[in-house]
């Protein structure tokens, strides 16, 4: 099975990923937990440039690409090799990030990026995404207050992370048999146990 994470900045994706998997573990179940980009040796090394700061001068389009040279890496290396030994992937952010940041955040067109998406993947998509859905400013405090590094995208405006978060809203109502909505303005330990029952029961359905 294959579950992605998808989220604003400071949703807590990452912890969320980390209690799910040894909770997977503890169950018996092989997991892999992976994340985008980076995930693979070529994909960290396009993940720097990505989040380098310094970089404010990329294009949408040279980002975007980027984004589907780590993804189409990730995919072949890790994810389908994974899935096919009948593991469990956990993945922090997938292409809908990309559909979320580059379609309705910076305004790309739709069909486009679900073709370029298409051609990364392979088709492959997911079969369950967790959507930690969050106030774009606590998303953007939580990260200030817990002195996270503020990647390229944390830079942007807040209006850009609202249009993000709106795009997210709408991808999760337009497919509800892969989308849960998950509200992350809660301890980390009451979500974790939400998303553990959701797990958990998906994997009794498929068996
Ligand atoms: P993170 O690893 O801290 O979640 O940061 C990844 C950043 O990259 C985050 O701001 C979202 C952004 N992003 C995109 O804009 N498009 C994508 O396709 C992906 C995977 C991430």
């Amino acid at each position: 099975m294959f579950i992605t994470f998808e989220g604003p900045d400071g949703s807590g994706k990452t912890t969320q990923i980390r209690i799910l998997a040894s909770t997977l573990i503890e169950a018996g179940f092989s997991v892999v937990v992976t994340r985008e980009p980076g995930g693979t040796a070529i994909g960290d090394q396009i993940r720097n440039v990505l989040h380098d700061t310094a970089n404010t001068a990329m294009s949408s389009v040279a980002e975007v690409l980027l984004y589907s040279a780590s993804r189409a890496q990730l995919v072949e290396e890790i994810i389908r090799p994974a899935l096919a030994d009948g593991r469990i992937v956990l993945c922090d952010r997938y292409a809908d990030s990309t559909m979320a940041y580059q379609g309705f955040g910076r305004g790309l067109d739709r069909g486009m990026l679900a073709d370029l998406t298409a051609y990364a993947t392979g088709g492959l998509k997911p079969d369950l995404t967790i959507y930690l859905d969050l106030d774009v400013s606590d998303g953007l405090a939580r990260r200030r207050n817990e002195g996270e590094e503020m990647n390229r995208l944390d830079l942007e405006a807040v209006h850009f992370h609202e249009r993000v978060r709106g795009g997210y809203r709408l991808l999760a109502a337009a497919d509800p048999g892969r989308w849960i909505t998950v509200d992350a303005d809660r301890p980390a330990g009451e979500v974790a146990t939400e998303i553990r029952d959701i797990v958990l029961h998906r994997l009794s359905v498929s068996r």
